[in-house]
C-alpha cells in the first residue's frame, strides 16, 4: 500500500501521509508527494490542495534511517520546489509535531492549519546537519533571521502559539483539524497560492553586526560543534541572496555537514537513546506495577532532586528525613528550586505552590507503607544502606519497589537482606539529580522482569534516559570513570600541570577537565573511596598527592581550596604554585623523573583507559550495548556528543588502531592498568566495531 493516499472532497484535494510510527519523509513518501502534486496541478475538478497526515504526528522529518545509503530520487529539495511552485493553494494541517523535512514541507505549502497541542521545529542540528530543504531560506522569510536563527541553532520544540507569533502559523485549531484545513483551502481557493520564497527579509537590519552578536550569544553552548556555523552562514545566504542561490548555497553547506564526522556521531546518539529501553527478555507484554506514590528516603541534594523528578509528572511523593530541622532544609532547598524558575518566568507562582502540594514530609518510616516505589538516598555505605533496607522490607507493602541510589555499592548485597529481593534494584541519579537525563537502572541478580520494566518505562515518564547496567563496583559510569581520572592523576605525578591536564580534556570536548571535576565533587569523596576498599585496588603513585591536598585540608571548591585555589569565594579555579611544589615533592618520593607531557599523550591515556574500561564491562554483559554505554557518558559525563561516546569514538579510531595503543601503552607504562578487554583483542582481530558487535546481539 502506498505511504501517500489522495481523496477529493467538494473540490479540495486531500492528500494524506501514512507512514507510521513518525510519518518520516522516507523515499515512498517523497515519491508519493511528487506523484500527486503533479496530477493535482492540472486536475480541473480540484481548486485547491490540504496536506495532512494519519496516525500520532505530522511529518517528523527526513528519514534518518536513510541517511547511511545514496539518497534516491525524487530528493527533498525538488519536491519542496514543487510544492510551493503550485499555482493551486495548498494547506498544511499540522498534528503532532512538523519537525525537520517535515516543517519544510508545511513552509513550502502557502498556508498552515495547526491544532493548538501541535509543534514546529528544525532539529536537524543535533543530527549533525542543518535543513536541508529549504528550511534555513524559507523560515527566516516568513519568520524573521532572528527567530529562525533561535529555532534551527536550538533544534527546539517551538509551540503552536509561538509559531503563529512568528507568522509560521495561520490559523490554530482546538479539534477538528481536517475539517479547519479544508474550510481554509476552500476560503484561500480564490486567492491562489502564497509563497513563501517569495517573501522579502529587509537586510538592512540584518548586517554582519547583527549576525556577529549572535554568534557570540551561543559560542558557549555550541563549542566543538561542526554544524552551528553552517546553519548561521546559510540564514546570512537567506539575508543576502534570492531564493535559487540562497538554496545553492544551503545545499553545499548541507553536503559539507552531511561529510562530517559529527553527523555520523550525532546519529548514532539519536538512534542510541532510543534503544536503550530494549532489555532482552522484556517486551510489551511484561507486566508493569502501578506507581502511584513513591517515597524517598533522605532529603539531602541528591533526595530533593529525585523528589521533584517525581512531583514534576504529577506523582506524589513522601520524603523522610531522620530529624524534622533536615527535613525542613531539604523541602526549602526543593522549594527555592522551583522560586528559582518561576524568576526566570518557566513557572507561575500557583505552579509552584501545585508542585510544593506533591510533598509529604516525614520522620516515620510507617509513613511509607503505601508507597509503590521507595528510592533511598542516604550515606553511601553498605551498614547504612542494609539498616534503610531492613525498615523497608518492614513497612513497605506487598509489591512495592524498592530502589537504592547506591553509586558504587553491590546491590545484590543490599537486596539480600530483605526477604524480596526480587522487588530491590539500583536507581542510580546523577547530581542534580532535577538536572540531569541520565538515570542508570541497575539489574540486581534476582530483580525481577515487571520491577525492571516499570523502572524502564518511569525513566522515561520522568524525561530521563534510563540505561540498564548490571551489579559491578561504580556500574557502567562511574567504573568507567575510575581508569579515566587515575591516568589523569598520573599524568599530574609525571610531569603535567594539573591545568594543563584541564585544558587538554576540555579542548577535547569534555565540559570540564578532571581537576576541576574532582574539586566540584570534593576531593575528600575519593579519598574515602581509596580508604573503604583497601589501597592496593589503586594507583597509589596517581592519588599519593591527591590524599596529601585532602589531608592538608585542601578538600576542594567546597572550602575554597583543592587542586586549584579558588579565592574570594570564587567559583573559577585558579593554580597554586604551593600545590605544584607539593605535586613535585611527590614526585620526588615515587621516584619519578618529571617529563613535559603533550595534550595528545594525555587526551589518549584517558580516553584509552575510558575505552578499554568500557570494553571490559560490554564484554563481561555489564552493559547489553556499546551504545548504551556512549548513552551513559555523554548523559552522564558531558562526553562530547559530538563524538558519539567513547565506544563510537572508538569505532571512528578504529578497533585495531585502539588495541594496539593500548598494548604500547602497556609496554611503555606496565601491564598492571593496561590489560586490554578481552573483547576489544577479539574485535579488533576479527577486523570487527563495537557497532558490528550491537548490530550481531540486537535481538
Ligand atoms: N527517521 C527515522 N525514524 C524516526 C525518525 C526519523 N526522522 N524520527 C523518529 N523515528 C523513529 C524512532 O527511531 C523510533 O523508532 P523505534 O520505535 O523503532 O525505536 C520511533 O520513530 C518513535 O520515535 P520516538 O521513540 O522518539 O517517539 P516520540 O513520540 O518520543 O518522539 C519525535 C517523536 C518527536 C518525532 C522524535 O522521534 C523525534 O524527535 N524524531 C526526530 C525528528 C528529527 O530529527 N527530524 C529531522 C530529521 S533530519 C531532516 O529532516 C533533514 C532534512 O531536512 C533533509
Amino acid at each position: 500500500m502506498s505511504t501517500v493516499s489522495k481523496e477529493i472532497r467538494e473540490g479540495i484535494a486531500i492528500i494524506t501521509v501514512d507512514n507510521p510510527p513518525v510519518n518520516a519523509l522516507s523515499h515512498s513518501v517523497r515519491e508519493g508527494l511528487a506523484r500527486e502534486m503533479k496530477e493535482l496541478a492540472s486536475n480541473a475538478d480540484v481548486s485547491a490542495i490540504v496536506v495532512a497526515c494519519a496516525g500520532r504526528t505530522f511529518i517528523a522529518g527526513a528519514d534518518i534511517r536513510e541517511f547511511g545509503s545514496p539518497p534516491q530520487p525524487p530528493h527533498l529539495p525538488d519536491v519542496v520546489n514543487d510544492i510551493e511552485a503550485m499555482e493551486k493553494p495548498v494547506v498544511a494541517a499540522i498534528h503532532g509535531t512538523a519537525l525537520g523535512g517535515g516543517l519544510e514541507v508545511a513552509l513550502s505549502c502557502h498556508y498552515r492549519v495547526a491544532l493548538a497541542s501541535a509543534k514546529i521545529g528544525l532539529p536537524e542540528v543535533k543530527l549533525g546537519i542543518l535543513p536541508g530543504a529549504g528550511g534555513t531560506q524559507r523560515l527566516p522569510r516568513i519568520a524573521g533571521p532572528a527567530n529562525a536563527l533561535d529555532a534551527i541553532i536550538s533544534g527546539r520544540h517551538v509551540s503552536a502559539k509561538e509559531a503563529k507569533s512568528w507568522g509560521v502559523l495561520d490559523e490554530i485549531v482546538e479539534d477538528n483539524l481536517l475539517e479547519a484545513a479544508i474550510a481554509f483551502a476552500k476560503a484561500a481557493a480564490g486567492n491562489g497560492p502564497r509563497r513563501t520564497g517569495e517573501m522579502k527579509i529587509d537586510g538592512t537590519k540584518f548586517g554582519p553586526e547583527f549576525f556577529a552578536g549572535f554568534r557570540k550569544s551561543i559560542a558557549r553552548q555550541t563549542r566543538g560543534y561542526f554544524a552551528p556555523e553552517h546553519c548561521i552562514r546559510c540564514v546570512e545566504a537567506a539575508v543576502s541572496l534570492p531564493l535559487e542561490e540562497g538554496l545553492k548555497r544551503e545545499r553545499e553547506l548541507f553536503q559539507e555537514c552531511m561529510a562530517n564526522p559529527q553527523a555520523k556521531a550525532l546519529q548514532h546518539m539519536f538512534f542510541a537513546e532510543r534503544q536503550v529501553s530494549r532489555i532482552p527478555g522484556i517486551d510489551k507484554n511484561t507486566p508493569r506495577r502501578d506507581i502511584r506514590r513513591v517515597g524517598i528516603i533522605g532529603a539531602g541534594t541528591m533526595g530533593g532532586g529525585i523528589a521533584m523528578n517525581f512531583a514534576n509528572v504529577g506523582i506524589p511523593v513522601t520524603i523522610l528525613e531522620v530529624e524534622q530541622p533536615a527535613l525542613d532544609r531539604g523541602l526549602g532547598v526543593v522549594r527555592k528550586n522551583y522560586e528559582r524558575s518561576a524568576a526566570k518566568g518557566k513557572l507561575t507562582s500557583e505552579q509552584v505552590e501545585g508542585l510544593m502540594d506533591q510533598f509529604t514530609g516525614t520522620l516515620s518510616y510507617d509513613d511509607l507503607s503505601d508507597c509503590d516505589l521507595i528510592i533511598e538516598a542516604v550515606f553511601e555505605t553498605m551498614e547504612i544502606k542494609k539498616k534503610v533496607f531492613g525498615e523497608l522490607d518492614r513497612v513497605a507493602k506487598k509489591g512495592a519497589i524498592l530502589a537504592s541510589n547506591t553509586s558504587y555499592l553491590d546491590v545484590n548485597e543490599i537486596a539480600a537482606c530483605t526477604k524480596r529481593p526480587e522487588d530491590v534494584l539500583g536507581l542510580h541519579f546523577f547530581s542534580p539529580a532535577n538536572v540531569m537525563r541520565l538515570l542508570e537502572i541497575v539489574r540486581a541478580d534476582k530483580t525481577a522482569p515487571d520491577v525492571l520494566a516499570t523502572c524502564v518505562d518511569l525513566a522515561k515518564a520522568i524525561r530521563k534516559v534510563g540505561v540498564v547496567a548490571g551489579v559491578c563496583h561504580g556500574f557502567i559510569g562511574n567504573r568507567m570513570l575510575s581508569p579515566y581520572g587515575r591516568e589523569a592523576a598520573l599524568a599530574v605525578i609525571e610531569g603535567a600541570k594539573p591545568e594543563e591536564v584541564d585544558a587538554a580534556l576540555f579542548t577535547f570536548g569534555m565540559p570540564m577537565g578532571p581537576m576541576t571535576m574532582s574539586d566540584m565533587a570534593g576531593l575528600d569523596i575519593g579519598y574515602l573511596n581509596r580508604q573503604g576498599v583497601g589501597r592496593e585496588n589503586y594507583e597509589t603513585k596517581a592519588y599519593d598527592w591527591m590524599d596529601r591536598l585532602v589531608e592538608s585540608g585542601r578538600k576542594g571548591l567546597k572550602v575554597g581550596a583543592g587542586v586549584y585555589a579558588y579565592e574570594d569565594g570564587s567559583r573559577t579555579p585558579k593554580p597554586d604554585p604551593d600545590v605544584q611544589k607539593l605535586i613535585e615533592e611527590e614526585s620526588v618520593k615515587a621516584g619519578i623523573e618529571r617529563r613535559a607531557i603533550s595534550s595528545d599523550e594525555i587526551v589518549e591515556r584517558c580516553m584509552m583507559a575510558l575505552i578499554n574500561e568500557g570494553a571490559k564491562i560490554l564484554g563481561e554483559g555489564k552493559a547489553y550495548r556499546a551504545s548504551d554505554i556512549d548513552v551513559v557518558y555523554v548523559n552522564g559525563y558531558g562526553y562530547p556528543a559530538y563524538r558519539g561516546g567513547p565506544m563510537h569514538y572508538a569505532d571512528s579510531l578504529g578497533l585495531k588502531n585502539v588495541y594496539d595503543k593500548i598494548c604500547e601503552f602497556g609496554e611503555k607504562f606496565g601491564p598492571r592498568w593496561w590489560q586490554p578487554a578481552p573483547l576489544l583483542k577479539e574485535l579488533a582481530e576479527a577486523g570487527k566495531s563495537f557497532a558490528d558487535f550491537d548490530r550481531e546481539n540486537a535481538g
